[in-house]
């Protein structure tokens, strides 16, 4: 990995069903660190796909009437346009039915029986299909005469058939000293915290193949097993830069990984069987796997068995991308479960969008289009007010980039919208419109500092609302090679003269 570059992944969905609101919170998260990586000058490998082999793809299939491979063809195009549709910037969509992963599984799985770590036995235990995860038995609960996963909630399967199994017990004890040496692999604490406990109380070794089925990547020489899907799926996060070709351009330039963003329900295999198996094949393992909490409705997770869904799509044609995007990030707390409902979206877009930083905008623009003919010249003679106005500000600022490191984005926000509500509020207490007869330098100079905290918070706000702080941007005309986070820090970052053009109504108020 190079210095400055930075390999970000959201999971690789599985094509099931339609793409809901949990699939958007992964993508959109991944989607804003990407962005804000790429505003702090980094180089950015932002990545995203589908997870299509696998027991689970296989029976959707077949309820479908498809071939899996025709219907997982189908479904992953709507997770394509859907991808589009959230406004993400990735760089690439991976698919595990191409051939570039299979050979990296294929290469991976090599290694793994290279170093022992392989070897042929039977599994018996519970399976969920629907998690595609094996458990234990104290992992069971039953009601109504059937068996559930106790850390799912879904159904669970008895399973008895030859498997191959990864000698996961043999890295209990490695595993726990490369969570200690990289404290913040895994993030938040508290995540980390349920990871090493479960690590310390034992581990089994994990059964990593299917004999039952047959839709997935084969066991290489060995026909009659298929890779068990998580140890298929992880391995994207490799084919895509091209490995097992680790003299390319891309493997070189990006591995390991800076951030896997994932949902809590999949961090086991991500925290605990990803680092092991890359460990066994000597690969060193990523930098961070951030753990986000669920998307509720009521206190449940939002699923479509449960009937709690509120559509992503739906919601973006009624009430915005921009719109969703913000709200997802600011209302579910760092790591935490969120409650989400049409009431507090629309008191989110009219509070923090419209009345708030929309409002700032529009006043400030109109203002200066009105009164000053676009344009701003200020002096250096700076008011008690200006100055604290910059002090707040600067105060706001100083733990931004410590509160993106750490995947907290609600703190962020918090902060930036927080700089927003100041800027309004110093635009009210200073009254530019009544100076206009009287102090035409000081009217300049509250306009002028209104406009470069405009600027500023738009800057911050990009990776969350990247069409419309661009606009705004763009009515500054700030050049384009000057966007980003550095450029934030100069003194005066805005000309002395600034030039405006019209602005549209940004945000619309929901009544
Ligand atoms: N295919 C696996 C990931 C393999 S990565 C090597 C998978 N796919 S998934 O489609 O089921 O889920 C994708 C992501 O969506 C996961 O991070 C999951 O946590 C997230 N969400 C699914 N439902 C969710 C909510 N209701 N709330 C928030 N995120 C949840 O898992």
């Amino acid at each position: 990995m190079k210095k400055d570059n930075f390999y970000i992944t959201t999971p690789i969905y599985y094509p099931s069903g339609e793409p809901h609101m949990g699939h958007a919170y992964s993508s959109i998260i991944a989607d804003v660190f990407a962005r804000y990586k790429r505003n702090c000058n980094y180089n950015v490998f932002f990545l995203t796909g589908t997870d299509e082999h696998g027991l689970k793809i296989q029976k959707a299939a077949k309820k479908n009437g498809l071939e899996p491979l025709a219907f997982c063809d189908k479904i992953s195009k709507v997770f394509k346009e859907f991808s589009k549709k959230l406004n993400l910037s990735n760089n690439d969509f991976i698919r595990t039915t191409e051939k570039r992963h299979y050979l990296a599984v294929n290469d991976l799985w090599k290694k793994l029986v290279k170093s022992g770590d392989i070897y042929l036995s039977k599994y018996k235990g519970w399976y969920s299909v629907s998690d595609e995860a094996y458990y234990n038995t104290d992992e069971i609960v039953e009601k109504n005469g059937k068996k559930f996963s106790t850390f799912s909630g879904s159904q669970v399967e008895w399973v008895e058939e030859e498997s191959f199994f990864f000698k996961l017990s043999s890295w209990q004890e490695k595993l726990l000293q490369f969570y200690e040496k990289n404290e913040k692999f895994i993030l938040p604490i508290s995540r980390k915290n349920e990871v090493v406990n479960f690590v310390k109380s034992g581990l089994k070794d994990l059964s990593v193949s299917r004999t039952s089925f047959s839709w997935g990547i084969k066991v290489p020489d060995n026909n009659k097993h298929v890779i068990y899907v998580w140890l298929d799926a992880l391995t994207n996060y490799l084919s895509a830069l091209n490995y097992p070709n680790i003299k390319d351009k891309l493997y070189n330039d990006f591995w390991p990984a800076s951030l896997h963003v994932i949902g809590k329900d999949i961090l086991r295999f991500h925290a605990i069987y990803w680092p092991a198996f890359l460990l066994a094949a000597q690969i060193e393992p990523p930098n961070r796997v951030f753990g986000h909490g669920w998307i509720l409705s009521g206190d449940e997770k939002m699923s479509k068995s449960k009937g709690n869904i509120l559509n992503p799509i739906e919601i973006i044609d009624k009430y915005g991308i921009e719109e969703l995007r913000y709200y997802l990030m600011k209302e579910v707390s760092h790591g935490s479960d969120g409650n989400i409902s049409l009431k507090s979206l629309e008191n989110c877009i009219n509070s923090d969008l419209a009345n708030n930083y929309g409002n700032l905008c529009q006043r400030v623009f109109s203002f200066v289009r009105n009164n000053c003919d676009n344009k701003v010249v200020n002096s250096d003679n700076l008011s008690d007010s200006d100055k604290k106005l910059i002090e707040q500000t600067k105060f706001l600022t100083k733990n931004l980039d410590g509160f993106m490191n750490d995947q907290n984005l609600n703190s962020y926000i918090k902060s930036v919208i927080d700089i927003s509500f100041l800027t309004n509020k110093y635009v009210n207490d200073e009254e530019p419109w009544k100076l206009k007869k009287t102090n035409i330098e000081k009217m300049n100079n509250i306009l002028h500092l209104a406009l470069e905290q405009i600027a500023k918070i738009s800057m911050l706000l990009n990776p969350i609302i990247p069409k419309t702080s661009t606009k705004v941007l763009d009515a500054l005309n700030i050049d384009k090679n000057l966007r980003n986070l550095k450029f934030l820090e100069r003194k005066n970052f805005l000309n002395k003269k600034i030039n405006i053009n019209e602005l549209e109504i940004l945000f619309k108020k929901i009544n």
